[in-house]
């Protein structure tokens, strides 16, 4: 026996190559091939696994030292299951607000912070890569997964994710930029083709990762479902090789979105590193491949060692011990304070907010009473609480109908969703809104000093949006708002209308009814506090939208090649099919609209006439901003708060597209500050 050859190598951060030089074939393919759905599904199965409920894993290679590492959604927390056999504990994950929130407050600290708090948790609950920030432009209001998203606006959206991937990164842990790239819809997902010109590419539906991979080096990066311009992102080495790497310079790991078997070497030999969730049938066919010589062993080992690298990085690898007690308290102040600045008051006549102190407030809208927090699907956090919008205004010092309130519990008790496995992993949407007879209205109207009615809409991965009954109100919910209005008008009472929504919805057409409108988008677990705070004044509003509000859907040039009206859906489970890659927007989608996407449509074509723009948002106080002084490659802007309560203020340099923004600290009347702007040179 030859005693040299028994000595064993374990894994460094300074031996990756001789760890290499060391594994057999199968050693090597089955390390780009993830451990399948044992994870994801354990809170059903039982399997022993780290992390109950996290979406994928890798495999060990104990003989190497080469430990298994724990990859969890996802944007808004930390997605595990909040209970496990044997044990009492329970492991909860802050709700935070949704993507397009928090791309609302402009405010990339803000952003950050929200990362660092996520992060926290997913370091001390046992994940290694946190699979966030979602990224996509929202091209066409419908995509169903928008409220993941940040912004029709790259320079926005890859900023924010940007912040995001830092805050999180900085825990220790690894952030995941994804869907890469043109996956802007939901219907026929797994399969439908973005057909996309070059410049359009480059300029809106890449820049923002370009922006993210560039100021945040994000440790993977996940490719998409869908194809573009024909080729599946996952086996496309212009993109994630030659774009991704070698112009962009990214340093990372690419991982597949959660995709069955589909060309396992073409992807390996386009640079996409790890196969997710990950089939045993993949590593067979992969060590096949290379037998034969139809895989290059040289692409394996480049993907391998990418592997391996981001593994050395991991708290796993490092020994890290997960507390299982992240500091949820410390964290709900977080995503309070988020909430706070990505709500936009877009109406507010007469002054109707805020609300004086002490109101009895009527509050209509199932929402009210039944707040959606956050999106479905893999967006879905299990949080332990979400905070209503009756709670969070009692809890502000205003009284509540009683009367009505009745009706609104229970008729939501009464149509509480069905739990299923997959709504208990995934989140479910609430109760339908309730018939609302006018003679409550009356009934306590007089009681009442004013009325909120919430208008929710719940949407999430695995389908779009449709026009009726969801972009525009539905039929209940029009002689709602009207009711309301003209009852509490008639005694001189004002109404507001909250928009607890995950992305664009019509409003010009009711807008003049109500006397303010307030977008809470979906804002978290502590969403009541959040909106009840704005309402009473406590905190001055200072979102601004990150995405242009219509005044008719038709208006978007991207209406003309989405499927608006296709009544199939992609399932969670399904994704589509590919027999359907003829029929438009289903199989393909032209992108025919180009740059003219969101606001660039109106600028580069002059059409007025938005409901409301890109970038708008009210305040309860008043604002001077400068003129912007250009000094080398920065901008200053003085401003000053004009009016008479403390807020914060937007500045954005607009070029004739956005090119930098800044928000001010909390700005107490008269007093001024100047922000020193890094226009995006990139
Ligand atoms: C989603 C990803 C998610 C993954 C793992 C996929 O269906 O598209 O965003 O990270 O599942 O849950």
């Amino acid at each position: 026996m030859c005693l040299a050859a028994a000595a064993q190598v374990t894994l460094a951060p300074d031996n990756i190559d001789e760890v290499l030089s060391q594994m057999t074939l199968k050693e090597k393919a089955s390390l780009v091939v993830g451990a399948g759905y044992k994870s994801m599904l354990a809170g059903i199965t039982g399997a022993r696994v780290p992390v109950p409920g996290a979406a994928g894993m890798t495999r060990a290679i104990p003989r190497l030292g080469i430990p298994a590492i724990v990859l969890s959604d996802g944007p808004a927390g930390v997605r595990i299951e909040p209970e496990r056999r044997g044990t009492e504990a329970t492991f909860y994950c802050t709700g935070f607000p949704i993507g397009s929130l928090l791309s609302s407050t402009w405010n990339a600290d803000m952003v950050e912070r929200v990362g660092e708090a996520i992060g926290n948790e997913a370091l001390e609950y046992g994940v290694d890569v946190l699979l966030a920030p979602g990224m996509n432009i929202q091209r066409n209001p419908l995509c169903g997964r928008n409220f993941e998203y940040y912004s029709e606006d790259p320079v926005l959206s890859g900023t924010i994710a940007a912040a995001y991937v830092n805050g999180v990164q900085g825990q220790g842990v690894g952030a995941c930029i994804k869907h890469f790239a043109a996956n802007n819809q939901e219907t026929n997902r797994f399969w439908n083709d973005s057909r996309v010109d070059e410049e359009t590419l480059r300029e809106i539906y890449l820049r923002n990762f370009e922006i993210a991979v560039k100021l945040s080096q994000p440790w993977t990066v996940m490719a998409s479902y869908n194809r573009l311009n024909g080729t599946h992102t996952q086996q496309d080495r212009w993109l994630l090789t030659d774009i991704l790497r070698g112009e962009w310079g990214f340093g990372g790991l690419v991982m597949t979105d959660w995709t069955g078997k589909r060309d396992t070497p073409a992807q390996i030999g386009a640079g996409c590193d790890l196969m997710e969730p990950g089939l045993s049938s993949q590593i067979n066919e992969l060590v096949r491949k290379v037998r034969s010589g139809d895989l290059a062993e040289d692409a394996l080992d480049t993907c391998v060692r990418r592997v391996l690298e981001l593994i050395v990085k991991t708290p796993m690898f490092k020994g890290y011990e997960p507390s299982l007690s992240p500091d949820l308290k410390a964290h709900a102040d977080i995503a309070l304070e988020a909430a706070l600045e990505g709500i936009v008051l877009l109406e507010n006549r007469s002054a109707a907010l805020p609300l004086a102190p002490g109101s009895m407030v009527a509050l209509f809208g199932v929402g009210s009473y039944q707040l959606l927090p956050g999106g479905t699907g893999s967006g879905h956090v299990h949080r332990p609480y979400v905070v209503n919008l009756d709670e969070g205004l009692t809890a502000e010092g205003f009284g509540i109908s009683e009367d009505v309130a009745t009706k609104y519990r229970s008729h939501i008790d009464k149509n509480r969703p069905r739990k299923t496995l997959l709504s208990g992993m995934l989140g479910t949407s609430g109760a339908p809104e309730m018939e609302l007879d006018r003679a409550v209205v009356e009934a306590i109207a007089d009681d009442a000093d004013c009325a909120v009615i919430t208008i929710s809409r719940q949407a999430g991965e695995g389908g779009d949006r449709h026009l009726e009954d969801d972009f525009l109100l539905a039929d209940n919910e029009l002689p709602m708002i009207r009711d309301v209005c003209e009852v509490f008008h008639a005694r001189g009472k004002k109404v507001t209308v909250v928009l607890n929504v995950g992305g664009v919805v019509e409003i010009a057409s009711w807008k003049e009814l109500p006397d303010a409108i307030v977008l809470a988008w979906q804002p978290g677990q502590e969403g009541g506090h959040a909106i009840a705070q704005i309402l009473s004044g406590r905190v001055c509003p200072s979102g601004r939208l990150p995405v242009t509000f219509p005044a008719d859907y038709f208006d978007l040039p991207s209406s003309a090649n989405f499927p608006y009206d296709y009544s199939g859906r992609s399932t969670m489970a399904g994704g589509g099919r590919d027999s359907d890659k003829d029929v438009r927007n289903v199989g393909y989608t032209e992108y025919a609209e180009g740059l003219e996407v969101g606001y660039r449509h109106f600028v580069l074509s002059g059409s007025t006439g938005v409901s409301y723009p890109f970038g708008y948002g009210l305040s309860y106080t008043t604002f001077e901003v400068s003129e912007p002084v250009f000094t080398g490659d920065s901008v200053s802007v003085t401003v000053t708060n004009t009016g008479s309560v403390a807020g914060k203020e937007v500045v954005k340099i607009m070029n004739p597209f956005l090119t930098a923004f800044g928000k001010t600290r909390l700005l107490h009347p008269g007093e001024s500050q100047t922000l020193f702007l890094q226009p995006s040179m990139l």
